[in-house]
């Protein structure tokens, strides 16, 4: 999603607010733009595409100035043009801006009624020219910002500067998160704490409804109501340097190849190997007691929920609903007394997933966050919070984000099943030792790295995929297809292996490959079986499995894969499905890292 930077300084802007925008190019976005305070005038410079055609656009035309504000801006309303690109400028104000105005039609009719002209379909323009009009009608610059806040609706974080006022910036949170950065007589803001990385580490995160009044000496906060209030002051704890690729071609590569050792890192916060046990951080509530647990996410880190689902059931034989975030407070979920509701997020900033982890909160359930970004304001939310450890993740594709939620949520499926005395100390410590096997595992897997690029290269040409498992693998299936559509474009489908004969099977024919994902385990003959349907009507399968002896005769191809237990097995089958996404997209030659009209982090509902 957009991202936002804003440097009130004493050095010139726009080296560094372009520094801070490449920082935040991970979000995904598609044009981009900066303004700046130059010898008393607003001027700005914008361009579509990447940010190396705005440095185009800045090697022509250069600016200078000390204060200024960046964007990159991941399109809503409009197309990502020039003209739509953020900053948007009046002749006495510039703005960017995170979020969607919900009631910017009305704003708009109202502005045109009195004679407003608009450059752009954007709903931020009408941020711009509502706020320029409070000020043509003489209010000071912070009344005129106070009310213009006031009459939006919507999700927003703002960044603003007012010409002729270069001491001066204003932000404002609503929704979306924004993050003041305090310096030595320079203050910044940012979308969160990657953007101002290289500018400052003592952070001060905005809470919902909070508006700030920067100067290069000072910083005041307000809420909501006008009130000058104290935040805490943080200390960032993201490295100053940039996240590089390593050796590797691509962001998502490297973090394919990193999870065998984040994975260790993140269960070596939750086990106690040698004692044989689970060691979850202090809860505000008793494990014990909990009645249900719903648990509620996005995309990949919902894939992860659907798997824990199976474990914590299987193992606490305490009931689960499992919900898409976007989905679940519309549907009037029925909450148990006391129950747990466990919202998963890499970001901890999605706005479908806040908006349920409050709803739930509201509703009096204990409420756990899973995520990997420590500010992020989920986590800030949540009574409990479960990080995952996974390191900073810039691939728009998640990958180590999803073995380590499912280590996470492993370890606490495990633990619930001792406070629940469904398992005994005995069985607590296979567990423990069958999950401390995962990274070695994870390793042997990524050796075979060769042979899964034969197979995606394979794959590359078909116009639909199809990947299929059962039980605990059917949700390491849709993440395969999810991984596989987002960066590749191929359209892929995971389903229930004995789904497919109710419908989708009758998609095959000897174009299509189908991903069979199908360890030793109870379920393997069925799947075997389903997979022999698909090869009956001349479907490509690819077999994916640990089962030396399985009938290869028929099959396009498999991947022999090493055995592993219930805990692991999943965390196992996601980095084949993830590579052969990463190489069927390298054969294609998408832009992976931000596969198109993708965002790393989606603020928006
Ligand atoms: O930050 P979150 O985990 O809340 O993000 C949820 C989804 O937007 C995310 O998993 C998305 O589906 C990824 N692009 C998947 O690779």
């Amino acid at each position: 999603m957009c991202g936002i930077v804003g440097i009130l300084g004493h050095a010139p802007a726009t080296p560094r607010i372009l520094e801070s925008l490449k920082r935040l190019e991970y979000r995904g976005y598609d044009s981009a733009g900066i303004a700046v305070h130059d010898g008393g005038e607003l001027i700005r410079r914008r361009a579509p595409g990447k940010l190396s055609a705005l440095e185009e656009v800045l090697s022509e035309n250069p600016l200078s100035g000390n204060t200024g504000i960046g964007h990159t801006r991941w399109a809503t309303h409009g197309e990502p043009t020039e003209a739509n690109a953020h900053p948007h400028m009046t002749d006495r104000v510039a703005i960017v801006h995170n979020g969607i105005i919900e009631n910017f039609r009305p704003l708009k009719e109202e502005l045109l009624k009195k004679g407003a002209s608009f450059e752009g379909e954007t709903d931020t323009e009408v941020v711009a020219r509502l706020l320029t009009s409070y000020l043509d009608e003489g209010l000071a610059p912070k009344d005129a910002f106070q009310k213009t806040l006031s009459r939006l609706v919507g999700a927003f974080a703002l960044c603003v500067l007012i010409k002729g006022e270069d001491d001066l910036m204003f932000g404002a949170r609503e929704g979306s998160p924004l993050v003041v950065g305090l310096g030595e007589g320079e203050n910044y803001l940012g979308s969160d704490a990657m953007a101002l990385a290289s500018l400052s580490s003592k952070l001060i995160y905005l809470e919902e409804g909070d508006w700030a009044e920067l100067h290069h000496d000072s910083v005041q906060v307000f809420d909501a109501a006008g009130n000058a209030v104290e935040r805490t002051v943080t200390i960032s704890q993201v490295a100053a340097t940039m996240v590089d690729k390593g050796n590797h071609r691509h962001f998502m590569q490297k973090e394919i190849f990193e999870q065998p050792t984040v994975v260790a890192q993140a269960l070596g916060r939750y086990l106690d190997p040698n004692a044989g046990k689970v060691r979850m951080p202090h809860m505000p509530f008793e494990l014990a007691t909990v009645p249900k647990v719903t648990l509620v996410a996005c995309g990949t880190s919902y894939y992860a929920a659907q798997v824990a689902r199976y474990w914590i059931e299987k193992l606490a034989r305490v009931p689960v609903e499992v919900d898409i975030a976007s989905e679940f407070r519309y549907r009037e979920p029925v909450y148990a007394d006391g129950g747990l509701a466990i919202f998963i997020s890499q970001s901890g900033e999605t706005a479908d997933t806040l908006a349920a982890l409050r709803h739930a909160k509201a509703a009096g359930q204990h409420v756990a966050a899973i995520v990997n970004v420590m500010g992020s304001t989920m986590a800030r939310e949540a009574d409990l919070v479960l990080p995952i450890h996974a390191g900073a993740e810039i691939g728009v594709a998640s990958t180590k984000a999803f073995t380590c939620q499912l280590s996470v949520l492993a370890a606490l499926a495990v633990d619930l099943a001792a406070a629940k005395g469904q398992i005994n100390e005995e069985q607590e410590a296979a567990f423990v030792q069958e999950l401390e096997t995962a990274p070695k595992l994870m390793a042997q897997v990524l050796h075979n790295d060769e042979a899964i690029e034969e197979i995606a290269r394979s794959i590359a040409p078909a116009r639909d995929v199809l990947f299929v498992g059962r039980g605990i693998h059917f949700p390491i299936a849709m993440e395969g297809a999810l991984k596989l559509k987002e960066i590749s474009y191929i359209h892929a489908e995971g389903y229930a292996a004995g789904e497919l004969k109710h419908g989708p099977i009758a998609l095959i024919d000897e174009n299509v490959p189908v991903i069979g994902i199908a360890p030793k385990d109870d379920l393997i003959d069925k799947t075997v079986s389903n997979l022999q349907e698909i090869m009956a009507r001349q479907g490509k399968v690819i077999l994916l499995s640990d089962n030396a002896e399985e009938e290869a005769e028929g099959m396009f191809a498999r991947l022999e894969m090493p055995s592993a237990g219930e805990l692991v097995t999943p965390i196992l089958y996601a980095i084949p499905v993830q590579l052969l996404a990463y190489y069927a997209a390298v054969e294609k030659g998408t832009d992976v890292d931000q596969p198109r009209n993708l965002a790393k982090s989606v603020t928006v509902e």
